[in-house]
């Protein structure tokens, strides 16, 4: 640690390269030279993407194949500057997004109908906007509520905390799922929609949607579907022969499901597809104002311009990769998700899978008291894995995507997981590195201080770096 007591770890670790690069804080006076903008810029983005790229890293990047990126990117720089909403220039738009759609539906056994948004926060919050809507309409609630499994996506509480809902969290059965019982004794008359995930981010784990979506039915109102994560693995998954529970639009309760194509469907990031059983629901996210003197307006979700780069690209992505391209990622991320789960459940009594999970394995401490989970994450860190940390309870998730499924990842990834388990055994009771944050939360002032902290984090991922 340095003298003055770590802050210049921190402003490193913030702005890496405040010392490397000069930091703009006006607008450059004049034109700087484009191949210097770009070697630099591809500098910072060679080093960033190398992690990723051994294969090394949970989640995050789905595809891992620098051609296909390449590809989109070719396609991307030929609407990147179009505006979608204006469909007289660029009627294109209205076949890729059309189709964009009708795809990700029949995928999901849905009726073609839906939108196309900027990823899976969108999706998600979009529909629980439709939801309230609905049930203002035609039931008339006021004080709206929604019920789901607490593993449920953040994001929908984020929604919901934006647009005064109240969020209703049910607990988990032993089974790490959605407990319905629960989930039904939550409901009530200003309930709007009932939620369940396909898979979940923290688990990797499907809730029982049949049994959430006759629950929904049982009340008259809708269910909506997280399939950000799995919906565009899933199918193929169950295709390849795995049980997979019936989850979408085949579930006749379920009346939307979220779909992220910038995840398992290879596409750039800022994309993701939100489809509904009805139209009448989607109608409840459309926008039309008759009276603006800016001209008629009309807008199909939170959105006004949209980059035509990001819809022909997504586009492009689901037709280079093609129904034998998913199913020859899915076989072999799921063959590596298999070894991994097997793996820890069988070879490494310390730790324990956390439910049956498909494509994503959560672990935790068989006994927290004797293994720090944080400090197992520690050395997996120092060994170069980046695994994604969980709280409550503490443990940690590999979520396999393609670029995990290259030869001898699986039993790397087993030999690190064993070091890392003797390195917390041995130094049980140091206070871990990556849990440093997690343990202060569940008091009113521990999560105080914790949201102190995490908008200060906030307020620096939007600064210039100091200057010094
Ligand atoms: C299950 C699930 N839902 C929603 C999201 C949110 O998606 P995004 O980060 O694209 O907004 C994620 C992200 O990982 C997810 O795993």
């Amino acid at each position: 640690m340095s003298d003055d007591g770590g802050f210049e770890e921190i402003l490193d670790g913030f702005w890496p390269y405040r010392k490397t690069t000069e930091s703009f804080r006006t607008v450059p006076p004049g034109p700087i030279d484009r191949g210097l903008i770009y070697s630099e810029i591809a500098e910072m983005a060679h080093a960033e993407d190398a992690q990723g790229d051994k294969g090394t890293v949970s989640g995050s990047l789905y595809c891992g194949d620098h051609d296909h990126y390449a590809f989109l990117g070719e396609v991307f720089n030929l609407f990147s500057h179009a505006n979608v909403l204006q469909r007289d220039m660029y009627p294109s738009a209205t076949k890729f997004e059309g189709e964009i759609i009708a795809m990700t539906s029949s995928l999901l056994h849905g009726t073609g109908v839906g939108v196309v948004t900027s990823g899976g926060s969108e999706s998600l919050i979009t529909a629980l906007y439709s939801y309230r809507e609905q049930a203002r309409e035609t039931r008339g609630v006021t004080r709206p509520n929604i019920v789901m499994p607490k593993t449920a996506h953040v994001a929908l509480d984020k929604g919901a905390h934006w647009m005064g809902i109240e969020m209703r969290h049910a607990p988990l059965t032993d089974a790490w799922v959605a407990d319905v019982d629960a989930m039904a004794a939550l409901v009530d008359d200003q309930t709007i929609c009932l939620v369940g995930s396909a898979a979940n981010y923290a688990h990797g784990l499907i809730d029982p949607i049949e049994e959430i979506a006759a629950l929904a039915q049982s009340h008259g109102i809708g269910m909506h579907v997280d399939g950000c994560l799995g919906g565009w693995l899933l199918p193929w998954v169950e295709k390849l022969g795995y049980a997979i529970p019936l989850w979408d639009f085949r579930v006749p309760g379920v009346t939307s499901i979220s779909a992220d194509t910038h995840k398992y469907g290879y596409a750039l990031k800022g994309s993701s597809v939100l489809l509904y059983r009805e139209k009448d629901l989607r109608k409840n996210q459309y926008f039309t104002y008759p009276d603006w003197p800016g001209g008629l307006y009309l807008s199909p979700g939170l959105a006004g311009s949209r980059s035509g780069g990001i819809i022909a690209s997504t586009y492009a992505a689901i037709l280079a990769t093609g129904e034998s391209g998913y199913l020859a990622a899915a076989d072999g991320i799921m063959r590596t998700a298999t070894a991994i789960k097997d793996g820890i459940n069988g070879t490494i009594p310390e730790l324990e899978v956390i439910g049956d999970p498909t494509f994503l394995v959560a672990f935790k401490a068989v006994d927290e008291l004797a293994i720090d989970i944080y400090l197992v994450n520690d050395s997996l860190k120092d060994q170069g894995w980046r695994m994604n940390s969980l709280q409550l309870p503490p443990a940690l998730h590999f979520c396999i995507t393609r670029p995990n499924t290259q030869d001898g990842t699986a039993g790397a990834f087993l030999d690190a997981l064993r070091i890392a388990v003797a390195y917390a055994q041995e130094k049980q009771g140091v206070p871990a590195k990556s849990g440093a944050m997690y343990g202060f939360g569940g008091t009113p002032q521990g999560n105080a201080t914790l949201e102190a902290v995490m908008a200060g984090v906030l307020d620096a991922m939007h600064d210039v770096a100091p200057e010094g």
